[in-house]
């Protein structure tokens, strides 16, 4: 007694304070066995959640005291006791567990006091067929009618009902009566506790009933499955069926045993798919985390007895916001303390309030864990809805449900993969959720005419066989079956603050592992573990690759750009002037003639037009220079050809000259050749983008990105200028950038002839450009770096240790890299085009800023040629004045005067620039 006075107080106290917010107590008997009892903690943490819930918002604005008893159940005295106390309490209805022994005494004295009791331990229908309870609402559901219909569907005529305990009793009791309606022939078994059940299935076996019903606990029923597969009974083979009571029969892991190919059926309540199933779990989590109060793990919402009691306390709390809307305005009075009287003669004092309140409780209307919660005028569940389990490949699944409200009350689904019974097998099988996203999971071409996980291809599927290998050289077994994530989605927290897609099936325990092309990310890391990375990758930019450059007729002249097909040409004729110049300073080119001249006309003059020009002599002997203008400029375009002529410089500024030319053309004609053959053998390509920043500086081409994924969470929120301005200009297009999907997107970068480019992640970018027809590729470099991970299920922690330790172990042995390579490269010879490496320039042309030092060195060389032939020239002329000088004096004194006339012409000639005249 202290102890339960100690386990009210605290909670009596927090709730005394508020004066202001009306106020309900809620009474609660409980077993008194050993915490933890998740009963007796969702009793009182729910109504501390409501507390904190009408705080915070409007919702059932009043507070609920919750005033627990705890006592031994199956005894009617104790029972009684607390029953009274809790009216003391002013209590306004009790919730609690009934022991089927005291059913009868907890209904009358409700009754009696006017005390709803809400109980989630039988479904009247079922266990108290023939009874009214004035005062007593139930939250089970009954099973009598699904299992009627089952046994109608499966035709069963002669058949075994095998169960236990007090429930198993009542149920048991229930059935004999119906079933005498019918003409079935059953053999009720009552299996007392400790007795072996084995002796039991044999005399089944031996007098040929195959067809049993197994209303046992939870415990038992597993006991019992274990011993149907043991081989001593052997009792799983296909003639074999069984159906299953209990309604947690879905959690009991099947893999562990070898069945045949029996068929097994089951019930559950509980349907982890529906919104006030996953909103419940969320929520409750949430206050798990804020409130110190509240410590009950949502594993226990696995279950089905702690989901009822969650439902009866949300009754509880909603007809008491019933209530109390409905009696606004009247003055609750309590003129004298609620009693029981007990051992006294005075009648006992009800609680006033009860008969409104009960009925409604019998009004209200919930959508619950249970699924729909509505009740009868007895007071038991309506209109609810009971999963129809089966034996399928993966365990006990889901085959169809029945709703006692359809016509049909029995709907089976419709599957489309052929599901066998399941396989001998043992050991837990993971459950993989994923989605169809090549190359990392792929349809098999031929996937109709497969089964299970040979109905995939792709890198996850051979990642996890990787997996596997590991985990089987540890000596440890790691199997799994493919579930392909049912709303196709990779997982983001929706408006209403569900997750959606593999996240949310991880969350909700619908898979134990997501293997796909999953970014790891903060928010996501919160409700899932992540293992460490599998693969890395960025957002990148794909384009449609540009048209080859088909080698044309003009080829030839692309390797250099045109600014150096110009500046030869000039320099050519620069240098045949230069030599043309120089020769003519020089005495050493010129040379007397070795034919008579063919007219005498030439006396004292240059024949530009002639090649080879004449000059005569005062003593009329012929000499003639080899580089005219003409002569240079083919000695020059010989050069440059690689052609030798017979033509040679012999003045030291002429080979200056010829040799700076002969330099230049070397490397040229070099570096012409090298590039030719380049642009003749590699198809070169002209990338018009090769960043983002390219993309934004231009306006031809248009771009973008997935809608809703995580490019576009990249774009959206990044503070980079580059990518803030692609976001405005993407949102701001009137002509949609956004696909639906990522092929969408690809086809739209074919199809736009290069006027569009998408932005993707580079795993799938790397993917798609080495797709058949090949035509689109990777530019630039990644936008950001990220990872994909294997998620994981927050419970599996060892699970997901060991995969992280396998990853780990591949990315070591190189495995990973192989498979990456397996799965991007292409097998099409077509695609084969290694990809263009990103530094690549637009045209690749040698231009004139590569070749300016040899035209440096060139006008450098012309410039020493004509200072030598200047040089030259000067010295020479200066000598030949004092030679003539000299030779005038003599003749002066020598000769007559006629001689005189000859003289000035020599100076005369070299005034006009023709060099020395002198004969070699
Ligand atoms: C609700 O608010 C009242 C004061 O407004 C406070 O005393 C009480 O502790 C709060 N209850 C909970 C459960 O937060
Ligand atoms: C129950 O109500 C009566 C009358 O209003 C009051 O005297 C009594 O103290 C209340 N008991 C408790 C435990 O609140
Ligand atoms: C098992 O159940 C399926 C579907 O209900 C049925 O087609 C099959 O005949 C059953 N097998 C046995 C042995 O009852
Ligand atoms: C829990 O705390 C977070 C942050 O303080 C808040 O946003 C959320 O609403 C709280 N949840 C509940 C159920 O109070
Ligand atoms: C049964 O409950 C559903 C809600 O789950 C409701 O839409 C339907 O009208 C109810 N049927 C009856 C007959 O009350
Ligand atoms: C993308 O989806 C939206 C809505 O789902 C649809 O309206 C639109 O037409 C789709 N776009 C394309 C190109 O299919
Ligand atoms: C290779 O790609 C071309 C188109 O680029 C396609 O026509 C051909 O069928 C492909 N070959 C194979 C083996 O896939």
């Amino acid at each position: 007694m202290r102890g339960v006075m100690l386990l009210v107080l605290p909670i009596a106290v927090i709730f005394s304070t508020c004066k202001a917010v009306e106020f309900y107590s809620i009474g609660g008997i409980f077993g008194d066995g050993p915490p933890p009892n998740p009963e007796r903690m969702i009793f009182v943490q729910s109504a501390i959640r409501n507390n904190i819930r009408s705080n915070s918002s409007a919702f059932r604005p009043f507070h609920a005291a919750a005033r627990l008893q705890h006592t031994k159940l199956a005894n009617n005295a104790a029972v009684l006791r607390k029953m009274c106390v809790l009216l003391a309490y002013n209590v306004s209805l009790i919730v609690g567990v009934a022991d089927f022994d005291v059913v009868n005494m907890v209904a009358t004295t409700s009754q009696k006091i006017q005390l709803p009791f809400i109980t989630p331990s039988f479904a009247l229908k079922e266990s108290f067929p023939d009874m009214e309870f004035d005062y007593v609402v139930s939250l089970r559901p009954s099973l009598v009618q699904p299992l009627l219909d089952m046994l109608e569907y499966n035709r069963w005529k002669q058949f075994a009902y095998i169960y236990d305990g007090k429930r198993g009793m009542r149920r048991a009791d229930t059935f004999m009566q119906i079933f005498s309606r019918y003409d079935y022939d059953v053999i009720f078994k009552h299996l007392l506790t400790e007795e072996p059940i084995t002796e039991t299935l044999k005399n089944m076996r031996d007098s040929g009933r195959h067809h049993i019903i197994f209303d046992l606990s939870l415990d038992a029923s597993e006991n019992a499955l274990r011993k149907l597969q043991a081989n001593d009974l052997g009792m799983v083979t296909a003639s074999y069926h069984y159906i299953f009571m209990d309604l947690d029969i879905g959690e009991i892991d099947m893999n562990q045993f070898q069945l045949g190919g029996l068929n097994l059926t089951g019930f559950r309540l509980l349907d982890k798919d529906s919104d006030a199933y996953q909103d419940f779990i969320l929520d409750w989590r949430s206050y798990v985390k804020n409130s110190s109060y509240i410590e009950v793990d949502t594993n226990y919402f696995h279950l089905s007895n702690p989901a009822i009691s969650v439902d009866m306390m949300d009754v509880a709390l909603e007809a008491l916001d019933m209530f109390r809307l409905d009696s606004r305005g009247s003055v609750r009075k309590k003129e004298r303390a609620l009693s029981c009287n007990l051992g006294t003669s005075y009648a006992p004092v009800p609680n006033r309030d009860g008969p409104k309140l009960i009925e409604i409780i019998k009004k209200v209307k919930l959508q619950g864990l249970t699924g729909n919660i509505e009740f009868d005028s007895r007071g038991d569940r309506t209109n609810y809805s009971v999963q129809i389990l089966g034996l399928r490949q993966t365990g006990l699944e889901k085959v169809g449900t029945w709703n006692g409200q359809n016509e049909n009350r029995l709907t089976f689904d419709t599957f489309t993969e052929d599901e066998s019974p399941a396989d001998a097998m043992s050991g837990r099988i993971y459950t993989v959720t994923s989605i169809l996203s090549p190359p990392f999971l792929m349809l098999k071409k031929d996937a109709d005419q497969r089964r299970g996980i040979d109905k995939y291809e792709g890198y996850c599927v051979d990642l996890l066989e990787e997996i596997v290998k590991v985990y089987k050289s540890k000596h440890s077994i790691f199997r799994y079956k493919i579930k392909l994530v049912a709303d196709g989605e990779y997982g983001a927290q929706m408006e209403n603050g569900k997750w959606n897609g593999m996240i949310g099936e991880l969350i909700y325990g619908k898979a134990d592992i997501a293997v796909a092309p999953l970014t790891i990310n903060v928010q996501r890391e919160r409700m899932v573990g992540f293992t460490k990375p599998f693969m890395s990758l960025g957002v990148s930019i794909m384009i449609k690759k540009p048209q080859d450059n088909q080698p044309g007729v003009f080829t030839f002249m692309q390797p250099l750009a045109p600014e150096i097909w110009m500046s030869i040409v000039f320099a050519c004729i620069i240098v045949s002037v230069v030599l043309f110049q120089v020769s003519r300073f020089s005495p050493k080119e010129w040379h007397p003639v070795e034919h008579p001249p063919p007219t005498p006309s030439g006396t004292g003059e240059f024949n530009l037009n002639k090649p080879g020009e004449r000059f005569v002599t005062e003593d009329r002997e012929e000499t003639e220079n080899d580089f005219g203008i003409f002569n240079s400029l083919w000695f020059t375009v010989g050069a440059l050809m690689q052609q030798g002529c017979e033509l040679c410089p012999r003045s030291f500024a002429g080979r200056v000259t010829g040799s700076v030319w002969w330099f230049f053309t070397l490397i040229l004609v070099s570096s012409y050749t090298a590039n030719l053959a380049a642009f003749l053998t590699a198809k070169r390509m002209v990338m018009p983008i090769s960043s983002a920043a390219d993309l934004v500086d231009q306006t031809t081409i248009t771009y973008g990105i997935l809608k809703s994924g995580s490019t576009e969470t990249f774009l959206k929120t990044s503070t980079v200028p580059v990518y803030r301005h692609m976001w405005e200009f993407m949102a701001n297009s009137e002509d949609s950038p956004f696909a639906n999907t990522t092929e969408e997107g690809v086809e739209r970068v074919r199809k736009s002839n290069g006027k569009f480019a998408f932005l993707l992640e580079s795993a799938m970018n790397d993917y798609y450009s080495q797709q058949p027809p090949c035509n689109t590729v990777r530019v630039g470099n990644l936008l950001d770096s990220k990872s994909y991970g294997i998620g994981v299920n927050k419970q599996l922690v060892d699970v997901r240790e060991l995969v992280t330790l396998a990853i780990l172990e591949l990315q070591e042995q190189a495995i990973l890299t192989r498979l990456e390579k397996k799965w991007w490269t292409s097998n099409n010879e077509s695609c084969r085009i290694p990809n263009i490496p990103d530094h690549m320039s637009k045209t690749s042309a040698l231009n004139l800023v590569t070749l300016a030092g040899i035209f440096y060195i060139l006008l450098g060389g012309l410039a020493v040629a004509l200072l030598v032939a200047g040089g030259n020239l000067f010295w020479r002329s200066r000598h030949e004045i004092i030679a003539a000088k000299s030779r005038y004096i003599e003749k002066h004194k020598a000769r007559s005067p006629e001689n005189k006339k000859k003289l000035p012409a020599n100076p005369e000639a070299q005034t006009k620039g023709n060099g020395s005249h002198t004969p070699v």
